[in-house]
């Protein structure tokens, strides 16, 4: 049967109508320059997305070269301050090379192609970003979920000759949580692996100079440990950084789909990235001020810290990094309650599946040093009052 031309569209609504029922629908709330919301949401961890020095490098570089890149880098998208950027990301991140891409989506789709040889078995923790397994399922390779935080030992052993490859998080974006890198290495380098990391919340965040949680386990360089990060969080601009030995770059830039076929960062965001990283590198004074707005996050909403559901309080991730979550008895309750913050002049993360991978609904809390103390406090009070 021939459909009618809007037949698809009925369909369409009447999938949208059922994510109604199940809570599950989205909105987008455009903010504007007035707005006054204490962000409790965002991922700018040390407030450089308005920092005077960040702003003023990309105005310069707006006037210099323009809004856009006007090409792939490999045409006419790489300026100076994209090499530039990807030296003093190599310097920060203790790797032989980085390679800069417009976004860590595409970072992370990049790595994960560029690690896969036939018959490569790729092992992914179980809460990793939609990023990272979009990589997994696109590289083609067979892909073994490993329950989260775990070390798979048996996996990797059992494999045969086989390559592979365990990817992760260092800090998980939704609980937080640390991934248990040393003993990831140690198992990789054990039974011949590769270990793919995406620092994406950790740098700026955790390590010497804000290096990230690679440099924070002492395995910054190793030849067997490839690194992503995105330039969208701590760092307040856009953008995504595959860092690894020199002859991974080399081969991303000759064969990389995403990085080939995909418009270079606009020069005015690496400029604005690049005067970040020197406040990244000098912020040992902001990494202390977000890890104790961190724990008082646990210390006001949690009366048990942990992923069991709270007899006192609220169930409250462990506030290893910047990212705090706090469990909310269901999808409604937690839109609910983020919408209650909100009235009130507070933006915090409402997280429901298919964002949470273990299908709990919560509010994510991101610690932004940039936010006001007394607004930091005040916001936490508010979250409290406003609990279903
Ligand atoms: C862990 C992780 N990896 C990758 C990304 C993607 O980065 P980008 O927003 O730069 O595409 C995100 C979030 O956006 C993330 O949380």
């Amino acid at each position: 049967m021939v459909e009618a031309p809007g037949d698809w569209l009925e369909r369409l609504a009447h999938k949208a109508d059922l994510r109604a029922r199940a809570g599950l629908r989205r909105e987008l709330r455009p903010r504007g320059t007035g707005d006054q919301v204490i962000d409790l949401a965002g991922n700018d961890y040390l407030g450089l997305s308005r920092h005077p020095m960040v702003v003023a490098a990309a105005a310069h570089a707006l006037a210099d070269y323009g809004l856009g890149a006007t090409g792939s880098r490999l045409v006419r998208g790489s300026t100076a301050l994209h090499a530039e950027l990807e030296a003093a990301l190599a310097a920060l991140l203790g790797t032989g090379a980085t390679l800069v891409y417009s976004s860590g989506y595409l970072a992370n789709l990049g790595a994960v192609r560029a690690l896969v040889q036939p018959r490569t078995l790729l092992v992914s923790d179980a809460y990793n970003h939609a990023s990272l397994i979009d990589g997994c399922k696109l590289s083609g390779a067979e892909v073994v979920v490993m329950p989260h935080g775990s070390v798979p030992e048996a996996i990797l052993r059992d494999r045969g000759d086989r390559p592979a490859v365990v990817v992760t998080e260092s800090v998980f974006s939704v609980d937080g949580d640390l991934a248990p890198l040393p003993a990831l290495h140690a198992a990789c380098r054990r039974y011949g692996a590769l270990l793919l990391v995406d620092d994406a919340h950790a740098v700026g965040v955790l390590g010497p100079d804000g290096a990230g949680g690679v440099a924070a386990a002492g395995l910054a360089g190793e030849p067997d440990v490839v690194v992503t990060i995105t330039l969208s969080k701590a760092f307040g601009a856009a953008g995504g950084v595959v860092a690894g030995p020199a002859e991974l770059v080399a081969h991303l830039v000759d064969t990389g789909r995403t990085f080939i076929y995909d418009t270079g960062l606009p020069p005015p965001v690496a400029a604005g990235a690049l005067a970040a990283l020197e406040l990244i590198r000098a912020g040992d004074d902001l990494r202390g001020e977000l890890h104790e707005r961190a724990a008082l996050v646990g210390k006001r909403l949690g009366g048990v810290v942990g992923s069991e559901p709270a007899h006192v309080g609220y169930a409250v991730s462990q506030p290893d990094a910047g990212v705090v979550s706090v469990t909310a008895p269901g999808p409604e309750a937690a839109v609910a309650w983020a919408a209650a913050c909100r009235a009130r002049g507070v933006a915090v993360g409402c997280f429901r599946p298919p964002s949470t991978p273990d299908g709990r609904s919560r509010l994510r809390l991101t610690v932004n040093v940039g936010v006001p103390r007394p607004d930091f406090a005040h916001a936490l009070d508010v979250i409290a009052e406003c609990a279903p």
